[in-house]
């Protein structure tokens, strides 16, 4: 119960399980044969989850209990009756709590969100029991609304508890049946039986079954064509199940010359395909946003460096003795918590990034014609572009009225505040207790907000240990963090997805497909199955928005890229002609130590061609290379010339300012090596890197203290610069479509965010 460090450890170090149990791949063959028996190379998943561990064929399979891996369960009675007579109820909460506190921002996108609900859709599924109602009462006197129509006055809003399997009531405490399985295995869009697989494939059996417009089918009854129909109740994650779908046909596509479509197997491998794809960004998910600083404050190197990789390589360590069953506490209270950052309405931007004619959807007009408004809008695509421009509200104890209160459709709050005392989750503080953090004696110390710690003490009659754990996950905040969720809601989400890793044996035996996957992102999902031709470098991230101020251009030769980061260069009129041309990079608070460094010709480090690091020794000395696409997110390595070095030919320290000038060669020195775009893929060409008649793509870092390594993400960018009249378009000012349009992106903010709030307050 209280192993959490211990079994975060092997997670972020990527080293196997304390116990000795878990089993790496080998390079020995004698090993990799044994290694092949044991998680079954190229067995296929099952479509219930059973038979994955061979020892406890049930583990994480369909209609197992959830399992309770941290926390105990908090019953009235000890085993089965709701705790919360000395609470607040559902509404109360949600009046006093979540429809009085002013929401905050985040840096993620809608698009973040709407994967994070898939995740939860992946791994678990409940169902109600009309023969047990836990109806919630409509005490809040105040609020009528289509819930409690006549405020206090109003009949109970009904409610049913879960199915909760045979013992329930019995000597072991109730736990909720899992109806989906606990691995991600994309069961809500394959089926969960063979059954439902069959019936939503094409007749030869391989290709998922769309429209001609590749959209899921809307049947008769106004259900959709799809295994589960919680990803077709909101406009993003219909849009991403959308473009997982595509993405499977795509993979048939691409298979079909050697596949036989109709054959089982060759279905099997494309689920497969499809399914590793998309857990490359569910890892991405876990360990960038949610796992960041969970383990005491730090990310390990490896989670630094290559979490995507060290998740999907084959060689991480499966656990036999791992139940990756699905907690209750993580269905319960860490998924829903992801409503809360649902926005009010749906941005839609058209394909050349402006703000379409239909923009302020509200989501619950949008979810009653799903079908109609993706017609109208022409695809899912002006979804998408919404979604990963828009800063998605924060996680955090606010919700607004169209997920709570004003559509017949959702009633989110309410609902996850009752079934986490019908599935007996503990109070806030044991839960914290639980999960490795420390106890909580006041509200001040869960948040900073006064605001939202005088909304808690009302509502919880100033007794902190009263608080509901879904209540006090969402209120937490972390100064400085800039992180989605606060530390609970983290250790949940790492906690679950660590088990759900180490103790899926499928998801180890497929090491091609793993590694492959490795290098395929969101983004390359959305550009191979839509028309959206540019999203954010970070398709998780809405761009930041800043005012022009901050990007401004001093000089014709000189950009301000970053509030610690400026770019000069002089005579480039002379690089196409072979002059020499001096560049000047800039860091704010680095000193006399630290490095600078520019890359040109792409955006991001995967698509830049050639790099300079400057690494500044101190207040007088720096000494900059000429280095060679990484290809990948790390070190530059030195061009194969002989001689790397540029001449420096200042180094400077100005106030807070660090300058380094160096000099380049116009003509360059070895362009021999060309890429198929005929671009030097060695050495640095500034001729052919740096453009005058057009914009140059080019992306810079910097970071303080010793040597060359890997930069601080809020000290890295990218930037679009025109070295003739020193115009820049960059992630944070750019008007050009290839990043957003800045006025589409704040026209979206002041809907999603500003305008609910200050709808509800005029209320
Ligand atoms: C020196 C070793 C370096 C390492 C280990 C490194 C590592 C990384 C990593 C891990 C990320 C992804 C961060 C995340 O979102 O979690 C990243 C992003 C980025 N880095 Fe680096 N980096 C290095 C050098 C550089 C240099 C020299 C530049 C620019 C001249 C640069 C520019 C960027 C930019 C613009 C991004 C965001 C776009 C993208 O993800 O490709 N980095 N880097």
């Amino acid at each position: 119960m209280r192993l959490l460090p211990l079994l975060l450890v092997p997670l972020l170090l990527g080293a196997c399980a304390a116990d000795g149990s878990s089993v790496s791949t080998a390079a020995d063959p004698t090993e990799e044969a044994e290694w092949d028996t044991l998680v079954g190379e190229n067995e296929r998943r099952t479509y219930n989850g059973t038979g994955n561990n061979l020892d406890q064929p049930e583990w994480g399979s369909v209609g197992q209990r959830q399992l309770r891996s941290m926390t105990e369960a908090s019953y009235g009675d000890g085993v089965s009756e709701p705790p919360g007579d000395d609470r607040p109820t559902a509404r109360e909460v949600l009046s006093e709590v979540f429809l009085a506190n002013p929401s905050t921002t985040s840096t993620a996108n809608a698009l973040f969100v709407g994967w994070g609900l898939l995740v939860g859709y992946d791994l678990f599924l409940t169902q109600d029991n009309a023969s047990e109602p836990l109806d919630i009462a409509c005490n809040d006197a105040e609020i009528r609304d289509v819930w409690c129509p006549l405020g206090s006055l109003s009949d109970p809003i009904p409610f049913s508890r879960s199915e909760a399997g045979e013992d329930a009531g019995g000597e072991e405490a109730r736990s909720p049946i899992n109806y989906a399985t606990a691995f991600v295995d994309l069961d809500w869009m394959y089926g969960r039986d063979e059954a439902t697989s069959a019936s939503l494939r094409t007749e030869d059996g391989g290709y998922m079954n769309m429209t001609n417009d590749e959209l899921p089918h809307l049947l008769d009854d106004g259900t959709w064509l799809v295994a589960d129909q919680r990803p077709a109740r909101l406009p993003v994650t219909f849009a991403l199940m959308t473009l997982l779908l595509r993405e499977h046909n795509r993979c048939c596509d691409e298979m079909a010359p050697e596949w036989d479509p109709a054959n089982d197997e060759a279905f099997d491998e494309m689920k497969r395909c499809v399914t590793v794809r998309s857990k490359c960004e569910w890892a991405l998910l876990l360990l960038c946003c949610y796992g960041k600083r969970a383990h005491g404050g730090q990310r390990s190197n490896m989670e630094k460096e290559k979490p995507l990789w060290y998740l999907t390589q084959s060689n991480g360590s499966y656990d036999a003795g791992t139940d990756a069953g699905t907690d209750v506490f993580f269905a319960t209270v860490a998924a829903p918590a992801l409503y809360s950052a649902l926005p009010s309405t749906v941005g839609l931007l058209d394909d050349g990034f402006e703000v379409m004619a239909e923009h302020e959807v509200e989501l619950a007009t949008a979810n009653a014609d799903l079908a109609g408004l993706v017609t109208r809008i022409g695809g899912i695509e002006p979804i998408i572009r919404g979604a990963s421009y828009a800063r998605a509200r924060g996680i955090d104890a606010s919700f607004v009225a169209e997920v709570s209160v004003s559509s017949p459709l959702f009633n989110f709050p309410v609902e996850a505040i009752q079934r986490g005392r019908d599935h007996g989750v503990p109070s806030y503080n044991s839960a914290r207790e639980a999960y490795a953090l420390s106890r909580f004696d006041s509200f001040a110390e869960i948040t900073s907000d006064t605001t939202v710690q005088a909304t808690l003490s009302t509502a919880y009659g100033n007794d902190v240990d009263l608080l509901d754990a879904y209540t006090g996950a969402l209120a937490e905040t972390e100064e400085g963090s800039g992180l989605f969720a606060g530390p609970l809601l983290r250790m949940v989400f790492l906690e679950q997805l660590y088990r759900a890793i180490v103790g899926d044996r499928h998801h180890h035996s497929h090491s091609t497909q793993n590694e492959d996957a490795a290098l395929s992102t969101l983004k390359n999902l959305i550009l191979n199955n839509s028309l959206v031709s540019s999203i954010p470098l970070d398709s998780f991230s809405a761009p930041d928005l800043v005012t022009s101020s901050n990007c401004s251009s001093t000089e014709m030769n000189e950009v301000t890229l970053a509030e610690g980061y400026k770019l000069a260069w002089n005579q480039s009129d002379l690089v196409e002609e072979g002059g020499d041309m001096f560049i000047t990079l800039s860091a704010r608070g680095i000193e006399g130590q630290g490095m600078i460094a520019i890359g040109f010709g792409g955006l991001s480090m995967e698509t830049a061609d050639d790099f300079v690091i400057c690494v500044v020794e101190s207040e007088t000395s720096a000494e900059c290379t000429d280095r060679s696409a990484p290809r990948e997110r790390s070190e530059p390595p030195l061009d194969d010339e002989e001689n790397t070095d540029l001449d420096v030919v200042t180094v400077s320290v100005d106030g807070e300012w660090t300058s380094v000038t160096f000099a380049r060669s116009g003509e360059g020195t070895d362009d021999s090596v060309r890429d198929g775009r005929g671009k030097a893929k060695e050495d640095y060409l500034l001729s052919d890197d740096i453009y005058l008649s057009q914009d140059t793509s080019i992306i810079y870092s910097w970071r303080s203290g010793d040597g060359i390594g890997k930069h601080p993400n809020s000290q890295r960018g990218a930037a679009q610069v025109n070295f003739q009249d020193g115009s820049v378009a960059d992630e944070q000012c750019s008007d050009s479509a290839e990043y957003y349009s800045l006025h589409g992106a704040l026209l979206l903010v002041a809907w999603m965010i500003i305008a609910p709030y200050g709808i509800y307050q005029a209320r």
